[in-house]
């Protein structure tokens, strides 16, 4: 697939299951994340992989932080959090590192780390695989952070669920004049 094809039929695929991206293709992945734009070359990123039994460990962590989080949760919320996870067959966490640097501001980081993220997404798609970025309270919850090595400053910048589409996805319909404008500064 080129380029441009991938760029233009990626969908994300909440239905997820095996084969994950092998061993090769995740390498090629992350070289991709890390040809992410980053000013003043920061390398502002740190990518966890998560498969296997460890996408348990990361359920109970979610799980642990929900509770905190609404003391009154209901055990089927926790659960539910708990079996997040398995909602594929490979998460990888994308984290902005934030560095207090006198010319890169923190939102430029975490920019950064998105562009890698969404690299990771874009390779993914061109090597076969589905997935979805997810978010959610996790991302901002600090006992999440914390259990997965990110510091006080540090933000996750989503969860990358990855595995093999279980159906074709279909592209929605979408016309670019809603958000494209030709500025020419032109006095009314
Ligand atoms: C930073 C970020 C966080 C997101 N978090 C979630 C999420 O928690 N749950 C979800 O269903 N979609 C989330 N999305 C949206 C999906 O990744 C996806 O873009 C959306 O479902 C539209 O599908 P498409 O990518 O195929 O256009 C998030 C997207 C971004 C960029």
């Amino acid at each position: 697939m080129d380029a441009i094809e991938a760029l233009l039929t990626r969908k994300s695929s909440a239905r997820l299951i095996a084969p994950a991206p092998g061993h090769q293709d995740l390498k090629v992945m992350i070289q991709a994340a890390a040809r992410a734009p980053d000013h003043c070359r920061l390398r502002p990123w740190r990518f966890l992989v998560i498969e296997d039994e460890a996408r348990a460990r990361l359920g109970d962590i979610f799980q642990q932080a929900l509770r905190n989080r609404d003391p009154e949760a209901s055990d089927a919320a926790l659960e539910k959090e708990r079996l997040k996870p398995f909602r594929a067959p490979m998460l990888i966490v994308v984290i902005a590192k934030i560095d207090d640097h006198p010319k890169v501001p923190a939102v430029e980081q975490i920019l950064s780390a998105g562009a890698a993220a969404q690299n990771i997404m874009l390779a993914a798609h061109a090597l076969g695989y589905g997935g979805i970025w997810r978010s959610g309270k996790p991302c901002f919850d600090p006992i999440v952070k914390a259990a997965l090595g990110a510091g006080e400053m540090d933000q996750i910048v989503g969860f990358l669920y990855l595995g093999t589409a279980e159906r074709t996805p279909v592209l929605p319909e979408d016309s670019i004049s809603d958000y494209l404008e030709i500025w020419e500064n032109q006095p009314e």
